[in-house]
Formats: structure tokens, C-alpha cells, sequence
């Protein structure tokens, strides 16, 4: 939205100004004044342009800057005591859209959670991070399930991926079925104060999670405590008995009761 430009550039500031320093031998970032030139090896690029001036990029700045990053950013704009997802670059999302979330509140993306609402959570969240200050970023995980490797499970493309769930069996669930994870990032911005949200997705197989006897253990004592509100937010209940009845023979303290 047109207010959330200055958020714009500090994202892509603050993304040109980490790869540079994290990453110099792919990424550099020359600046003279608001005269910018940034260099990206691995895409083959080289940009001079006028920070500032959206005109003198390719794209407005914050499609420029996201494109060359892996993951998804939401841009919070703070007022009125909330935030509201006034900009964003999202093709990974698990399970909604931005185009359907951009200008809703704080409170208004997160009414289709179950549970956390009545129990205060997000009445406390939204109060953390309305105070996020510059120079002090925060991340949170996020976990939910996913059939096959997929990133894009956005509410558009539900036509392409929703009817996998009903494809899991007992035989096929430990290559189909993955946890997903999402690494959250949050940063206060700091000419616009606008908080910068993104999410860095990690899918692994159920196969390749239980090669680590810990995760395995975990993952079912978890399932299977999982509330039902939970699970059929997550879309995972057509296929949890059998993936809780898989995962059962990695938990020992199961197996010990059942011996
Ligand atoms: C301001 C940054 C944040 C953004 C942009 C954001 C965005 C979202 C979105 C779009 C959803 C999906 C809602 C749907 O079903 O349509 C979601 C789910 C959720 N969010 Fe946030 N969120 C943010 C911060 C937080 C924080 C700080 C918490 C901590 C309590 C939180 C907790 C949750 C939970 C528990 C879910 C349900 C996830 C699941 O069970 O798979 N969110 N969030």
C-alpha cells in the first residue's frame, strides 16, 4: 500500500545491508550519499540506483530486494495501537493468502487460529511486539505438516495441493507427510517503524525426521496430544491416526508400557 513505501526501502536496506556484511563474497553494497550500488554474484547482477528513488530500480523496492531472497515478509505497519499486514512478498505461505490478509489487523489474520484467543496469547503477543525496538530482533517457530515438499500452499493454489491429504496411507506416509517448520524473524524498521515479519520454511520427510531418535519421540508424543481444534486448523486430521500409529514404534517409553 502507498504509505508503506518508506517501509519498503528500510526492508531493502536492511536485507542489501546483511548479505553484504554476511555474505561478502556473493553480495556487495557500495554506498555514496543516496547514491547505492549493490552487486549480487550469485543472481549476476549489478544495480546502481538512488535509495530513495523508486524509479531508479527495476521494481519498487521491497519486489526488487524480496525477489533475491529466499522466504516470505510481511511489512506491519503500527498504529492505533495494532499492526496491520500493509505490504508483503508471499509465495510460500502455509495455508492462507496475503492478497485476502493485506490490511487486516493483528487480530483480524489470526481470528481463524483456534484456541489461542480465549486463552490470551495473542492479546500478550501483539503487546511484545509493539515494542520491538531497533537493533533488538526477536524470532519465534511455527510448525504445521505438509504433504510432499511443497512450498507454495497458499489458499489460491488449494485446488492443487488439498486433495493430497486424502492420497496418505500406511504404506506411502513416511515419504509423503512432512513437518514443517517456520523460522520467524521480526526486526523493528527504523525510519518508518514499521516491523518487518519473515518466515524461512524447512520441510522434512517423516523418513528422514526419524533418523534422529529425538525428533522421532517427540514428534509423537505431540501428535498425539494435539488437541482436535489443533489438528483440523493444521489440516491434519484425515491423516493423523496413521501417522500416530507409525510413529508410536520410535517412542520408548510406548514401547516399554506395551512390552
Ligand atoms: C506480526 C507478525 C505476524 C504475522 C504477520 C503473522 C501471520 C500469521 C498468519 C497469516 C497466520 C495464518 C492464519 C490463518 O489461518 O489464516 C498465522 C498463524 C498463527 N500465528 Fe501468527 N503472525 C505473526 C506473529 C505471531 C506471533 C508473535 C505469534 C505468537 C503467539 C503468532 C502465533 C500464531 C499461531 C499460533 C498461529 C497458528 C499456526 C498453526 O497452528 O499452524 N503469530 N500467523
Amino acid at each position: 500500500m502507498p504509505h508503506m513505501q518508506q517501509a519498503a526501502w528500510d526492508t531493502l536496506e536492511m536485507l542489501m545491508t546483511h548479505l553484504s556484511q554476511d555474505y561478502p563474497e556473493w553480495f556487495s553494497l557500495q554506498r555514496d550519499g543516496d547514491q547505492w550500488l549493490w552487486i549480487n554474484r550469485a543472481l549476476d547482477l549489478q544495480q546502481a540506483f538512488t535509495f530513495g528513488d523508486a524509479s531508479s530500480l527495476p521494481y519498487e523496492p521491497l519486489e526488487y530486494i524480496t525477489r533475491q531472497i529466499q522466504g516470505d515478509f510481511a511489512l506491519l505497519d503500527q498504529r492505533e495501537n495494532n499492526l496491520w499486514m500493509d505490504a508483503g512478498m508471499v509465495t510460500g505461505p502455509a495455508d492462507w493468502s496475503i492478497k485476502f490478509d493485506a490490511g487486516m489487523s493483528f487480530t483480524e489474520w489470526h481470528a481463524p487460529v483456534p484456541m489461542a484467543h480465549q486463552m490470551g496469547v495473542f492479546d500478550r503477543a501483539l503487546k511484545y511486539l509493539m515494542h520491538i525496538q531497533v537493533d533488538r530482533p526477536v524470532r519465534r517457530l511455527n510448525w504445521t505438516m505438509t504433504v510432499n515438499p511443497r512450498l507454495d500452499t497458499s489458499s489460491e493454489t488449494f485446488h492443487e495441493w488439498g486433495h493430497e491429504r486424502s492420497s496418505v496411507t500406511a504404506e506411502n506416509l513416511a515419504q509423503l507427510v512432512h513437518l514443517r517448520v517456520e523460522l520467524q524473524f521480526l526486526a523493528r524498521l527504523p525510519r518508518s517503524n514499521a516491523l518487518m515479519f519473515s518466515i524461512r520454511t524447512y520441510l522434512i520427510s517423516l523418513e528422514e525426521l526419524v533418523t534422529q531418535p529425538e525428533w522421532a519421540c517427540r514428534l509423537h508424543r505431540v501428535l498425539r496430544d494435539l488437541p482436535d481444534e489443533l489438528a483440523d486448523y493444521k489440516g491434519l486430521s484425515q491423516y493423523r491416526p496413521l501417522v500416530v500409529e507409525w510413529l508410536r514404534q520410535f517412542d520408548p517409553e510406548v514401547a516399554t508400557c506395551t512390552a
